[in-house]
Formats: C-alpha cells, structure tokens, sequence
C-alpha cells in the first residue's frame, strides 16, 4: 500500500526523534518516497546526516539555505501525506497557534496534503489541559491523531505519552492509505480551463474559464489514490505534482487528447469550458485593420462529452458540468440524457461568489436516478470532495 507513496516526515524535539531513523528505513523498504524536514532541536537528538542516507534525500531544516529559498509549499504539495513524528509537545502548541518560526510549521501551515502526527511527551504534559485543548484544536482542524503509548518514558516515569513505535506507525499509514484511497488503482480522466480557438496567429476566441474547479477536481480524485490524466487548457494555474498534465490550446486538441485516453478510464469529468465554435479558416497572417465591418464564419466543435457518453462502457462514470444562465434545472438534467453522463454538476452564473475565476463556487450537482444534491457557496477545494464523494457512490453502484 505504501509503494510509491510520498510520505512528509516532519521531526521535532523529542527523545523519541531517534526512532525516527527506524520509520525512515521502513518507510523505505515499503517503497514509499521519503522527504525528511527537521526542527533545529530534533537535530540534537538524531543527525541529518543519519536521516540523508537512509531517505536518500537531502534533509531540510531552515527556510533558506546556502542562499537558496526550501519551497515550503511545494513540499507539502508534493506529499500524499505529511507526518510529523515525533510531535513534540511545543511543536503541537505551534501548530494550534499558527505559529511559523521555522521551516516545518511553514509546511504544516501550506499543505494541501492530509496532516498526522505522533506526539511524544511525558505523562504530564500529555495530560496537561492546555496540551488537551491544543490537541483538540488541531484534529478539529482535520489534522489527523496517531494515539500515543503507554510505559516508559524519558522522564523515568511509566506513563502515557510515549510516541506510537515505528511499526505501529507503519500499519496506521497501511491502514491511512487503503481508508482514504477508494479510489486506489482507478483511472481518472479530467480536463480542466478554457479552451484558445485562432483566428489568425495573434488573434483567438476564448474565454474566462481560470481551470480552478477542475484543478480541484483533478486534486482530489488523486487524494482519493486514483492515476489522474489533466487534460488542460491554456492557464497558468499550478497542478500538484503526481497528476500527469496533457497541455492543450484548441476544442480539437483536447477532444483527441480525451479520445485517446477515455478507453482505459474509470472516471471521466469533463469540466473544462470547451469552445463551441471555431473559426472555418485560421488566417496565415495577422489580419489587416480595414474601415469596413469583417465577418468571421464559425463552425462547430466535436462536443467531448457527448461523444464519450456514446463511447462510455459498463464501470465508467462520466461527469459533465453545466453552466447556464436561464432554466437551469431543466437545462442540466436534459444533458444527463443528451449526453449520456451519469452525473451534471450545474454551477450558476447567478449567484455570488460563483463561477469564472472565482475560488468559490455553488453548485448542485444531479443523477441520473434523479437525485439532486444542493450546494451553498463554498470553496471550490471542498466542492471537489463532495463531487468527488458522488463520483464515488457512483462507481460503487455500478459495481
Ligand atoms: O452543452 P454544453 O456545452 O453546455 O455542456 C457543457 C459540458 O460539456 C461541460 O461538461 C463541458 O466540459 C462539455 N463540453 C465538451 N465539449 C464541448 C463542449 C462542452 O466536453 N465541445
């Protein structure tokens, strides 16, 4: 379950950070990819150096180094997980203050990856209120707990407090992996942003689509553990590594990418705002400014999803979006059918907050059992699990 997996660890100040060597060499040995940052008080109790050679990975500690800048947010974007073992009792408090004074709680700060930890501490601080509300306020903050031990700890003292060991770590992350990875082995298809149609070698019909709900989308189905295929159009929005990204600029462009893929996907969501209409003719050469009117002839485009709704097999959920200004219910349930897709996400240009460009979004999303799931306004991130949430009870009632 953990080949390939990219595990963050994160080593704090802690007695027990000497057992982090022996979770880095398992980690290992399961196939996972192992990126170690470390406090500047965890290196008192294991060196860098230990950790470099067996994550066979450079340790991080300080923000910037030899002049060069640790991109916190790329590492946590990187990760499938961050773990934070030890998680020392300061460290904790930090993170429940929001405090960033090194190069770890920067990365916990940015991560978009699910967050563990295994404190380390003695019985008394362990059960110390302030530690209790500050624990609570962090796994309310979806932060995941790994409980603790019970025996000897540094103090002397036998107690609760001491840090779960390495191969109980390992089987919580086993077992992290195959809860929160439905999706594991799945292929997914997502195409995402505007599409450019030329109509000279300067000049094209586009439009505002900025790719976030699909970015989103294409994110989360990769959180879940699916292999995910973007097929994206022209937009400078930044993707997390681990999802392959096909760049495309035209209608046509994207409909073969699709085509090609399609066959050997579980999941296809086409959220992409495709153009419609193409230019018949692209001028060789910039068109000239005249005084009269000039006419453009347009012509259709291959509708992506309609042609995989004809396409789509026994085990494939398609989803397609629909963006309407008038009848909008009605409009969206109509391309269940046209288009054969198990599920339409509606999204209104008539509410706040929603739409173009936008992180926020409403939605509802329809099936074809005719259920329907309203939205409020919400972040386009926490839109993509609920979609994502309903592409999953989908697939499950296929099966
Ligand atoms: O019919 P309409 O274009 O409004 O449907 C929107 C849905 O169809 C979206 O899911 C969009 O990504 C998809 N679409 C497509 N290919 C096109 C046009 C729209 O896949 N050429």
């Amino acid at each position: 379950m953990l080949q390939g997996k990219k595990i963050l660890l994160g080593i704090t100040g802690s007695i027990a950070a000497y057992k982090a060597a022996t979770l880095t060499r398992l980690l290992i040995k399961e196939g996972a990819e192992v990126k170690i940052v470390m406090t500047n008080a965890a290196k008192e109790f294991v060196t860098p150096l230990s950790l470099s050679t067996l994550s066979k990975q450079p340790v991080l500690t300080d923000l910037s180094e030899n002049d060069s800048w640790a991109n916190h947010v790329m590492l946590g974007r990187w990760a499938d997980i961050m773990l934070i073992a030890p998680a020392s009792c300061n460290t904790i408090a930090k993170m429940a203050g929001g405090i960033c004074d090194n190069l770890l709680l920067a990365v916990y700060l940015s991560a978009t990856c699910p967050v563990a930890i295994a404190p380390a501490m003695d019985e008394d601080m362990w059960l110390h209120s302030t530690t209790r509300n500050n624990l609570k306020k962090i796994s309310d903050a979806g932060n995941l707990l790994i409980p603790v031990g019970n025996g000897e700890l540094a103090s002397g003292l036998i107690g609760e407090g001491r840090m779960a060991e390495p191969e109980d770590i390992l089987k919580w992350l086993n077992l992290f992996f195959s809860d929160s990875q439905p999706l594991h082995g799945k292929n997914a298809l997502v195409t995402a942003g505007p599409t450019f149609e030329a109509i000279d070698p300067v000049r094209f019909i586009g439009n505002h689509s900025s790719g976030k709900m699909g970015v989103a989308i294409a994110e989360e189905l990769a959180n879940r553990g699916a292999n995910v295929t973007l097929v994206l159009g022209p937009t400078n929005i930044s993707v997390k590594q681990g999802i392959q990204v096909l760049s495309v600029t035209t209608a046509a462009e994207m409909y073969e990418a699709c085509d090609l893929i399609f066959p050997t996907c579980h999941i296809a969501v086409m959220c992409a705002a495709v153009a419609d209409y193409t230019p018949v003719q692209v001028a060789d050469q910039k068109i000239k400014k005249k005084e009269e009117p000039i006419t453009v002839s347009l012509t259709p485009t291959r509708d992506i999803l309609k042609s995989l709704g004809q396409k789509k097999k026994l085990g494939q959920v398609l989803v397609g979006f629909a963006l309407e200004t008038q009848n909008e219910k009605e409009n969206a349930i109509k391309k269940l059918t046209s288009k054969n897709a198990d599920l339409i996400v509606l999204n209104s240009l008539n509410d706040k907050g929603a739409g173009f460009g936008y992180d926020t979004n409403k939605i509802t999303i329809f099936d074809k059992a005719g259920g329907e799931l309203n939205f409020d306004t919400r972040p386009k991130k926490e839109l993509a699990k609920e979609i994502v949430n309903s592409i999953i009870h989908t697939l499950h009632a296929q099966i």
